[in-house]
């Protein structure tokens, strides 16, 4: 379609403050915070400003409002600015972008109930000013629906303001890839990867809805102001297309480099493909600190597939790097120089080396036996995210405890649970045991289970045997690995336990638990999921909870020789220039940590959460681990099978 090329433009604002005029290759305004707090404040803030213009003016202000979990931070905001600081919506109209259909306003996965839980119960908006795709208009009179949805908002003005999130696949709205520019509002089939990544939403993919009811690109294209929002390294790829690509109906949002007034708010993590982020030195003036050194050389060294120690002066020269190669003289000083430093990363002692030289290794040699708590979000994440490593430190002959944060209950299906409830009701009629309390709670969880609906959520008691389960499992990866398990320990955190995929905030009692532990073991090392891909997710969660225990405890004379290393869950890893140690595996230890994955066993074979990506968890952790290698190996490093990558968190 139109602007078919990526080409840099000279922006006329400096950006980052630097001597000389910086260039853009974005086409849409971007702001990048630090994360998705700042960010949702912000905008928050926006519509805040813009509700109580209005007031003034005696006028209603026309909201377009979105769903899905990138909105929920910006309404919580919203929902605190009205109890604490008197904003009120009673001036507000809102108008929301899609619903599935058909669907009930009052199912578990409908927007209606969506924004009811989010945004419209917690705050003073008149019920007839809003509004949401009605997912149970017959089909006949859909047409007609469409259209008035439009005319209503017409009628009002437009929208002044229209909230966004982003698709994988880059669709606005429900406008998935091949939406036209001028579409409106209508009936949409959804795109297999929308459908994948709701999956979760309603438990497995077959109950997602086919369709949605979606305003159009035209219709969004009219409000007078669209905000854009993304969270998180999945977003990243798409938000660079949609920002510095071309404008074509393959990524929807990139319509909006046509609008006036759009911009997109994004944390540091969603923006991290942009040229901004990713090469700023073709951008602007960079320091060259070492950190972007590092960035620079293993970034050009996979851009032109050539190691480390054989890029050249003209290398450097031909990709905008002559200053750095100016403060260095040569290109072989700075090679090896990186190339030293990544070697020092890797380590097959990832709890030190006893009675060695540690100048040049990422842990510390003394002690020589240290005390380790290994967090793991959910029941398998130790094994999965760092299983060779976990092996490596407990045959070493470190101290090691796992800290099982949740149960993990929600993730366990209901055939599994009945199967081992069946265990336990068989085994008492054969030995014919009373029912007594214990006993009850596995008869009263079968009964539940057999009559179970779809929209149910499950009761104590069954959540209760779900997490024996998964603890069962926890336990059997203990035993494999040789960690005792009186040094596995249960937190079942608080924040959790809901029942549903929607959890609560984290509470005192959440951090309490890590402080509790922390203060017991005393340990010299820390191993915690630095997985912030999901801004809301469980992971982050877990993460927040124990960066806010170290935060209480740092002032203490343990602490000081406590050493914290983030491993990634599941989905992605560290870049390379980022990691600070990396604990090489050999196929044998490969093999070892896959079996030590199957313990958990009822996380395989399909799991009830299995979200965009079908492979199983230990396929994922083994591409993963042999990924990393494989980058170390291009970069000029040694050749290893697998590799596990942690980096250092400095409180
Ligand atoms: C929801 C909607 C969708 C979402 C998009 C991103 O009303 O219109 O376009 O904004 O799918 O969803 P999250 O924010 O969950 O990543």
């Amino acid at each position: 379609m139109t602007n078919t090329e990526t080409t840099p433009v000279v922006k006329s604002e400096n950006m980052s403050g630097a001597i000389g005029q910086a260039i853009t290759y974005e086409k849409i305004p971007t702001t990048i915070f630090p994360d998705s707090k700042e960010a949702s404040r912000a905008v928050a803030q926006e519509i805040a400003d813009l509700i109580r213009a209005k007031q003034k003016e005696n006028k209603g202000c026309v909201l377009g409002l979105a769903t899905g979990s990138s909105p929920k931070t910006v309404y919580a905001e919203l929902i605190r600015m009205h109890k604490s600081e008197g904003l009120s919506f009673r001036n507000v109209i809102s108008f929301n972008l899609d619903e599935y259909y058909p669907m009930e306003p009052d199912s578990v996965q409908s927007y209606v109930r969506f924004m009811k839980e989010q945004l419209f119960d917690h705050v003073d908006i008149p019920k007839e000013n809003y509004f949401v795709p009605d997912g149970t208009v017959p089909p006949a009179l859909l047409k007609e629906f469409c259209q008035s949805y439009e005319n209503r908002i017409a009628r009002l003005g437009g929208l002044d303001f229209q909230l966004l999130g982003i698709g994988g696949n880059g669709h606005i709205g429900f406008n998935e890839p091949g939406s036209l520019v001028n579409s409106r509002t209508r009936l949409m089939m959804l795109d297999n990867s929308t459908r994948v990544a709701a999956a979760s939403d309603f438990g497995t993919l077959v109950k997602v809805p086919k369709k949605a009811i979606t305003m159009g690109i035209d219709s969004i294209m009219q409000a007078k102001r669209v905000v854009l929002l993304a969270w998180g390294e999945r977003k990243a790829p798409v938000i660079r297309q949609a920002v510095e690509g071309a404008v074509t109906d393959s990524i929807p949002a990139s319509y909006l480099q046509m609008h006036p007034n759009a911009q997109f708010m994004i944390d540091e993590r969603a923006a991290a493909d942009l040229t901004r982020m990713k090469t700023p030195w073709m951008v602007d003036n960079v320091v060259w600190d070492n950190l972007m050194v590092k960035k620079a050389v293993t970034s050009l060294s996979f851009q032109l597939h050539k190691p480390i120690l054989k890029l050249t002066n003209k290398d450097y020269n031909d990709n905008s790097m002559s200053e750095l190669l100016a403060q260095y003289g040569q290109a072989y000083d700075i090679n090896i120089n990186v190339f030293n430093q990544l070697q020092h990363t890797i380590s097959g002692w990832p709890g030190g080396k006893p009675n060695a030289d540690d100048t040049n290794r990422p842990e510390r040699a003394h002690p020589a036996k240290k005390r380790v708590i290994i967090f793991s979000p959910h029941p398998d994440d130790d094994i999965i995210s760092m299983g060779g490593t976990f092996q490596r430190l407990v045959d070493q002959g470190h101290d090691v405890h796992v800290a099982y944060q949740t149960s993990g209950n929600i993730a366990v299906a209901d055939d599994e649970a009945l199967r081992f409830i069946d265990f336990v009701v068989d085994y008492n009629q054969k030995f014919g045991i009373e029912s007594t309390k214990s006993t009850k709670i596995f008869e009263e969880a079968s009964a539940y289970l057999k009559g179970k609906k779809n929209s149910d959520i499950d009761p104590p008691e069954v959540r209760y045997v779900k997490g024996l389960i998964r603890r069962g499992e926890a336990k059997a990866t203990c035993r494999f690995v040789g960690t005792p398990i009186e040094n596995a320990h249960f937190l079942d955190m608080p924040f959790y336990e809901t029942g549903m995929i929607q959890k609560k905030g984290i509470g005192e009692a959440d951090i309490k638990l890590i402080v509790d532990l922390i203060e017991k073991i005393k340990p010299h090392q820390i191993y915690a999921a630095g997985d912030f891909a999901d801004p809301h997710g469980t992971h982050k969660v877990c993460w927040d909870a124990i960066a806010e225990a170290i935060n209480r405890l740092k002032h203490k004379n343990s602490m000081k020789d406590c050493w914290v290393w983030l491993y990634r869950g599941a989905w992605a890893e560290w870049d390379s220039h980022e990691i600070e140690m990396a604990v090489p595996m050999s196929p044998d230890q490969v093999m070892k940590k896959r079996l030590g994955i199957f313990k958990h066993q009822s996380q395989k074979d399909g799991v009830v959460f299995q979200g965009e990506d079908a492979r199983e968890f230990w396929q994922r952790a083994e591409e993963r681990n042999r990924g990393t290698a494989q980058l170390y190996d291009q970069l000029g490093l040694s050749e290893y099978e697998a590799m596990e990558a942690f980096v250092r968190w400095r409180f």
